[in-house]
């Protein structure tokens, strides 16, 4: 799959500038220039590789005769659609009202390799091809005809067993969190907050889980509520990875010990997995990683065992990487990392 956000070029400073109007394109990177593409002209070149997704306008009124015979359920979803610029968009795909998919087709839907293609899974031409080779499910059943027309507000489409991010409303972001700023939105204490770094984003994020104020590292922000939740929950704990410095030297048997479980107040807590990353005389630095999300974790689970923390940085996220991420900047997840989140929480 191709990437749904550019890392790296995307990047946004610590002053929030953002350097473009947040439209997301078919290969999934914000940019633009607020025009709705993809105006569903396909020469003969096949798929098309413009840009597609919201449209920066008001919403198209649908023409009288075209809301005839429609539910008003339906009538209400293509209202919708159309007010994020999903309607269809009278391109020629292959299929028609009489070539309709009982169980997938949404009348008034959009059709399905567009959606694909926006959701940043490759240009329209791959996404037919992908659909063709019954590579593509919608709701559990898997789609082989091009012209289907779906909801991506409200069916679960997926693409070789993942899903993939096909609202158009809902943004991923990984953050690498600075030293000193507070997981929070806001502060009344007048704190540095992940806000400072969001610049002018219209959407509602929400941060999925914590790191101290101390702690520095990768954060997942979204305005899916659901997979937020999900994320944050015990019972769906994905592993986290931590490097730490730490006085040294380190004694071989540290990793076991910690693998083994450390007895703290409110609990054993165990590491998944310990390694020595780097030791020099009185200092080391150190990977942790585990499924825990308890307050302080890494700190205290260090402190127990002699070595307490003078710097923790977070790593990963299950699939996510920090990278080489500058801190104070966001960038967007790919359409893959979205997908393996899903699937890492059941969904
Ligand atoms: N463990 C900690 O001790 N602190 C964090 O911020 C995250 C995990």
């Amino acid at each position: 799959m191709n990437a749904r956000g550019r890392s790296g070029s995307s990047q946004r400073s610590g002053s929030g500038q953002r350097s473009n109007s947040g439209q997301r394109s078919s290969s999934g990177q914000r940019g633009g220039s607020g025009q709705r593409g993809g105006s569903g002209q396909r020469g003969s070149g096949g798929g098309s590789d413009r840009p597609q997704g919201r449209s920066a306008g008001p919403a198209a009124e649908p023409a009288p005769d075209e809301l005839a015979g429609l539910s008003p359920e339906a009538r209400a979803r293509l209202r919708a659609l159309r007010s994020m610029g999903l309607e269809d968009d009278g391109d020629d795909d292959f299929g028609d009202e009489g070539d309709r998919d009982d169980l997938t087709d949404v009348p008034g839907g959009v059709r399905l390799q567009k959606v694909l293609a926006a959701a940043g899974v490759g240009s329209r031409r791959h996404c037919e091809e992908l659909i063709g080779a019954g590579r593509v499910e919608v709701d559990g059943q898997t789609v082989r005809r091009f012209g289907a027309r779906v909801d991506p507000e409200n069916q679960i489409i997926r693409v070789d067993g993942k899903r993939i991010p096909a609202r158009q409303d809902v943004v991923y972001l990984a953050f690498n969190k600075p030293r000193g700023v507070l997981t929070s939105m806001s502060d009344d204490r007048g704190r540095k907050t992940i806000t400072d770094y969001l610049g002018d984003r219209a959407e509602r994020l929400f941060h999925v889980g914590r790191l101290d104020y101390d702690t520095e590292g990768l954060m997942l922000l979204t305005n899916d509520g659901e997979l937020a939740h999900r994320l944050a929950h015990p019972s769906y704990e994905v592993a986290k990875t931590y490097w730490a410095e730490v006085p040294g030297p380190v004694s071989r048997d540290l990793g076991r010990q910690l693998q083994s479980g450390v007895e703290l107040e409110d609990g054993v807590a165990v590491a998944d997995k310990f390694r020595v990353l780097e030791q020099s005389g009185s200092r080391a630095m150190v990977e942790i990683t585990l499924h825990e999300g308890r307050k302080h974790i890494v700190r205290r689970m260090l402190a127990e065992v002699g070595h307490p923390v003078s710097r923790l940085v977070r790593t990963t996220v299950g699939p996510v990487k920090l990278g080489s991420m500058r801190p104070g900047t966001t960038r967007d997840l790919t359409t893959k990392e979205i997908g393996e989140l899903y699937a890492a929480v059941g969904m």
